[in-house]
């Protein structure tokens, strides 16, 4: 059983996978950790692998508009992780292997954090926290129960950078994000402003 101290400390000692050999920096995660909402992303970019913070480069600054939007943010009250801690090479999707052998630090950071509500940002963090072959383009907005905790996958703010024409739904998802987290967590305090 870790600390969170320990899990990050391990963590960037990891050499489970051929990842590490070109990383600048492992990504942990970042946010509060006493959050009751959970982000999960699918792993670092560029920008993530320079600073080891996650959503840091372009895709993390839609990201913090889009939580704004429900009175979100990392500085008060989610904790955001990816699925893979070191950046794969262009940019290309975490390989399964890759993914299984990290994941165990995601389940980890669950642990610690129990969250009430975990938000799964595409379909790489949506197929590995959800079900498999998930379908992003159907399965947007739908809520999910595993062991009694509501997941959902919304588009990756990639994939909204790219096509914007895909907002008008997300911000429905966002909106029942909303509503749901008004149901359940009763100590996160939205933040408008
Ligand atoms: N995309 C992700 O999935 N995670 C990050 O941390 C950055 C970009």
């Amino acid at each position: 059983m870790y600390t969170w101290e320990a899990l990050e400390e391990a963590c960037a000692n990891c050499r489970k996978c051929s990842l590490h050999e070109k990383r600048t920096n492992p990504v942990f995660g970042a946010g509060v950790k006493t959050a009751e909402i959970m982000l999960v992303g699918e792993g670092p970019g560029e920008t993530e692998d320079l600073q080891g913070e996650p959503f840091v480069g372009k895709a993390g600054q839609l990201l913090d508009d889009m939580l704004k939007i429900i009175g979100l943010d990392r500085k008060s009250n989610i904790y955001i992780a990816n699925v893979v801690k070191c950046r794969p090479p262009k940019n290309r999707d975490p390989l399964h292997e890759e993914q299984e052998a990290c994941i165990g630090w995601l389940r980890e950071q669950y642990r610690l954090l129990q969250p009430k509500l975990v938000i799964c940002l595409g379909r790489i963090a949506a197929g590995a926290l959800i079900h498999p072959d998930f379908k992003i383009t159907r399965e947007h907005g739908q809520w999910f129960e595993r062991e009694g905790i509501p997941f959902i996958a919304i588009y990756h703010p990639s994939a909204l950078l790219r096509d914007e024409s895909k907002r008008p739904e997300t911000f429905l998802d966002l909106k029942a994000i909303e509503q749901k987290i008004k149901e359940l967590c009763p100590n996160t305090e939205l933040s408008y402003y």
